[in-house]
């Protein structure tokens, strides 16, 4: 069977760490197509990184919003019935997918069901895990969930580290199937390194090269607890009034839609602004004095741009940056929070980053054109 392959992507992190792999496709003339199921659509968190990073329009739009939290299902459902659909017509050799969203998931089982219909249908779709095998061992999570689903479904596992390896081993996922490739976020960010520098996001800002935070909040079980939301913005503006640190946060507009939705006040020695550029965001994040964040790519980021990281959760799937020192898992209270960062902020960046040495998306390329 001649090689193609599907990509499929939905949110802003997914288009991020596909970045190198469409490029490495298109540059290296390897058959493939895109499927973007719409999961993120506002410009700010879906067109802006097709801009800066330069990608081909998506082949395929589903433009399945996502829709209220409660409805999960829904949302999963209506993305498979458009995935499907397109993957039945195209008929794809491979189908990558990358991360732990929903749209992980939707891709994932849609292409394990095709397989196990391989007679009817004449072809079989081999599925492709792109950052496989983490795992934060909480099961409340919806994308620990979606990660473990898509792992033991898939025909290959990108792990990006070897510490991710072992986490398949003990679920006696088959050492075969396992690749350590390194995170594709490394190779985002070489793709990006100059225009970073050139970038002046920090002095249109008005801010000072290392000193201010960066911070970012958007994971369900944080944004969505009215006492949690308001706990973490309570720790952070106690470190900001301690220190006299400016703290910067671009909302996401899932936390903008919940401090609506609970009325709940942003405290004043917290900045707002509107999501930022994937340039912009990169010229914060590699000024500033800290990170705060429950994001899983902001934890990588701010270990590979060695600024030392505070993550606002009760666990990490990226405990390699807590080993190494460059991170450190705060949790949920304010006083913790407020204590922790102070701890931080101080912490010397003299650890060697994990995730690898920018080929990730060049490695998974062709681990699925050999095999
Ligand atoms: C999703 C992923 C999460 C990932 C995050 C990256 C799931 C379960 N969650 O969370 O793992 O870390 O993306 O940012 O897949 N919204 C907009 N515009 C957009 C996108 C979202 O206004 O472009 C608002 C909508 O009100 C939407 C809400 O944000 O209902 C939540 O969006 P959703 O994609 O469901 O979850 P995220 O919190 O973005
Ligand atoms: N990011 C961005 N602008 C922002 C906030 C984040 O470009 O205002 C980028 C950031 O550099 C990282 C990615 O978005 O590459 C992380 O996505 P997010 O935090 O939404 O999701 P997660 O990684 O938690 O799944």
């Amino acid at each position: 069977m001649d090689k193609r392959i599907a990509i499929v992507f939905g949110t802003r992190p997914e288009i991020i760490k596909f970045s190198s792999i469409i490029k490495h496709c298109q540059e290296k003339e390897i058959p493939f197509f895109t499927i973007h199921t719409g999961q993120h659509y506002s410009h700010e968190m879906d067109k802006i990184f097709f801009e800066q990073l330069q990608l081909p329009e998506p082949d395929f739009q589903l433009s399945v919003k996502s829709s209220a939290a409660f409805m999960q299902g829904e949302h999963t459902g209506k993305m498979m019935e458009g995935i499907e659909k397109i993957i039945l017509k195209e008929r794809p050799s491979d189908v990558l997918v990358e991360g732990d969203t929903n749209t992980v998931l939707a891709g994932s089982l849609v292409t394990a069901k095709v397989a196990t219909v391989q007679q009817l249908v004449s072809f079989k779709p081999r599925l492709g895990h792109v950052e496989a095998c983490l795992r934060s061992y909480d099961k409340s999570m919806p994308e620990e969930m979606n990660r473990v689903i898509s792992d033991h479904l898939s025909d290959f596992l990108f792990a990006p580290t070897e510490n991710a390896k072992q986490n398949a081993l003990k679920e006696n996922l088959s050492e075969k199937k396992i690749f350590v490739t390194g995170n594709t976020v490394v190779d985002a960010l070489q793709l990006m390194e100059k225009q970073i520098e050139k970038n002046n996001a920090v002095q249109k800002l008005g801010l000072k090269e290392g000193e201010f935070a960066l911070f970012t909040l958007h994971r369900q079980e944080n944004v969505d607890v009215k006492e949690r939301l308001q706990s973490i913005l309570q720790g952070v503006a106690q470190f900001a009034k301690k220190t006299g640190i400016q703290v910067i946060w671009p909302v996401h507009p899932r936390a903008r839609k919940m401090l609506g939705k609970f009325s709940i006040p942003v405290p004043k020695e917290i900045r707002q602004e509107k999501p930022l550029g994937f340039l912009e965001f990169l010229q914060l994040e590699k000024n500033a004095a800290l990170v705060l964040t429950d994001s899983g790519g902001v934890q990588e980021e701010s270990c590979i741009l060695k600024v030392p990281c505070l993550t606002l959760r009760e666990n990490t799937e990226r405990p390699e940056t807590v080993e190494i020192g460059a991170n450190k898992v705060a949790g949920w209270k304010a006083g913790a929070i407020a204590s922790a960062a102070n701890e931080m902020l101080s912490k010397k960046a003299n650890w060697k980053q994990p995730f690898g040495n920018g080929k990730a998306g060049e490695k998974i390329v062709d681990i699925v054109l050999k095999h």
